[in-house]
């Protein structure tokens, strides 16, 4: 292409994606004034910055400006179909009403990643590899819901085990070619498990040495490298070591970084590389590392394969988790000035937890809460503790003041993840509500791991279109649901009776209301 039709197709991303922002910026604040923002979607700002996307994949928006195809695919469990989930017009948002249909009353898991850029460069289920067996585990579709631009969507949950993987890729570098990437990631949600990774990878599935990798890394693992405080961190995978800064082990330059959303940086070039990052929902990216190559024999040059990893490390590693929205793979090395703008693009499009599917607005941390159920003749009974167990009884004035506090709740951020919610008890304080052998329980915490995630749960709308469900943290297809009157973590349909899938959708659908107490 010429430089005077690079530049018109330029200016014309520019426009279009310019309107969408417009747009985007509008239905977050109410008033549709023209946006001040000079960005567009990110791959287009890629291109007109000489570095074009030749990987792009979200499942909660379009990453060019004309973008108008499929972002992912679910597969449903009721009958093993899949179906495409598009966006709600070109450059736009994703489409998460026709995965909510879809889904409704079962449960779902994300098949396919579209790539965007037209090199076909799509992310499915992970095979085996040196580290791990596989197929990887598929990604519950629900299990990350966020809100982007006013509109409802869904991110990629991996719990460990999970991992998307692209082998034959088209146009990813290769050898020391130059590349960038960037991700939108849940920064709440992590561990210290290898490796949560975006990125570029073996097309073997085995740690074929040093160099042969170039993903962004995110979480808290120190065997290799590490950076200020006690994590988490942006690191670069550059296979047989996660790297902090020039060397593994420590870096000071590399902070902690945990924003709820958060913009993960990698990009490297003959014998130069860098890391960086910032906050999603404003502000612009830092650096924290930029300079040469590890000073270990494999690392220059790169040998640099081509596959495409997400949520694994590149021997199919895979006890990571962690939540991925967006992110891109360029062909050269984008400028810093390129990725404020894409940076600022991402600002524009106003990912956000607030109202997460008309659950997060009433559970709010610090708040007294009762949970209502709402299935047709149960509508008078509330979730309460009983002995030491969860149970539903009828409550209402003139209920006597103990089973009024038994069934008054107290909403903390997420023992487990600060973007779900906990239930401690109001009258047993420092007792949460958790699930043991998928049975709910009022007991103390304990300050385990263990406990953390037994006692968190993830807001998302009601399964039955009514109120609000309440995904399991560590088993996120399962729902709290009554079940005989009993309190339960269930999915729909499965081995214990409380599983069966008749008015599952109406026993896991809950009303928030006033607090009894
Ligand atoms: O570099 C860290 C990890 O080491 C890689 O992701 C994996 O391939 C190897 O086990
Ligand atoms: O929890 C009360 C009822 O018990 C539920 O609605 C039903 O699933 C079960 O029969």
């Amino acid at each position: 292409m010429n430089v005077l039709s690079r530049l018109r197709r330029a200016r014309k991303a520019l426009i279009s994606a310019g309107a969408a922002v417009a747009l985007a910026a509008g239905l977050q604040t109410g008033i549709s004034t023209p946006s001040q923002a000079a960005a567009s979607l990110p791959c287009d700002i890629y291109a007109s910055g000489g570095t074009p996307c030749v990987a792009a994949h979200s499942t909660t928006r379009a990453l060019y400006a004309s973008y108008n195809g499929s972002l992912y695919q679910v597969r449903r469990s009721s009958d093993n179909t899949t179906r495409n989930i598009g966006v709600l017009s070109a450059g736009g948002y994703a489409n998460a009403a026709a995965q909510d249909s879809f889904c409704s009353g079962t449960t779902c898991v994300i098949t396919v990643i579209y790539d965007q850029s037209g090199r076909g460069n799509n992310l499915t289920q992970a095979p085996g590899g040196g580290a791990a067996g596989g197929p990887d585990n598929l990604a519950v579709a629900t299990a990350a819901p966020t809100m982007i631009g006013g509109h409802k969507a869904y991110g990629v949950y991996v719990a460990p085990g999970t991992g998307y993987r692209n082998d034959h890729t088209s146009g990813i570098a290769t050898g020391d070619q130059a590349q960038g990437m960037y991700a939108v990631f849940d920064g709440t949600h992590y561990n210290g498990g290898c490796c949560f990774d975006y990125g570029n990878a073996e097309t073997s599935n085995n740690d074929t040495g040093n160099g042969h990798m170039e993903a962004i890394y995110f979480g808290n693992i120190k065997v290799w490298g590490y950076g200020a405080g006690n994590g988490p961190w942006i690191m670069a995978d550059l296979e047989n070591g996660l790297f902090s800064g020039v060397n593994q082990h420590y870096n000071a330059g590399d902070p902690t970084i945990n924003h709820r959303y958060l913009t993960a940086i990698v990009k490297g070039e003959p014998n130069h590389w860098a890391i960086r990052g910032g906050n999603a929902q404003s502000g612009g990216v830092s650096t924290f590392y930029s300079g040469v190559r590890p000073n270990v024999s494999g690392y220059n040059p790169m040998h640099k394969e081509g596959a495409i990893i997400l949520g694994i490390g590149g021997d199919n590693s895979k006890s990571s988790a962690g939540t991925f929205y967006e992110g891109v793979m360029t062909s050269g090395y984008p400028s810093d000035a390129t990725e404020s703008s894409v940076q600022a693009g991402i600002v524009a499009a106003g990912y956000s937890t607030s109202s997460g599917g008309g659950a997060g607005g009433s559970l709010t941390p610090g708040s007294s809460i009762s949970l209502r159920a709402t299935t047709s003749g149960y509508t008078d009974r509330y979730v309460r503790h009983f002995d030491d167990k969860a149970i539903t009884s009828v409550i209402n004035s003139s209920s006597s003041d103990l089973d009024k506090n038994d069934a008054t709740w107290i909403v903390h951020s997420g023992l487990a993840s600060g973007s779900c919610v906990s239930f401690e008890s109001r009258n047993y304080p420092g007792d949460y509500l958790r699930h043991s052998n998928y049975e709910l329980y009022r007991q103390h915490n304990d300050g385990s791991s263990l406990f953390a995630s037994d006692a968190t749960f993830c807001p998302q709308t009601g399964k039955s279109g009514q109120g609000t469900s309440l995904a399991s943290y560590n088993y996120p297809d399962r729902f709290i649901r009554h079940y005989d009157n009993t309190v339960y973590v269930a999915s729909n349909g499965g081995s214990h009776d409380f599983d069966s899938s008749s008015s599952w959708a109406d026993d896991v659908s809950w009303v928030v209301s006033q607090p009894w107490v």
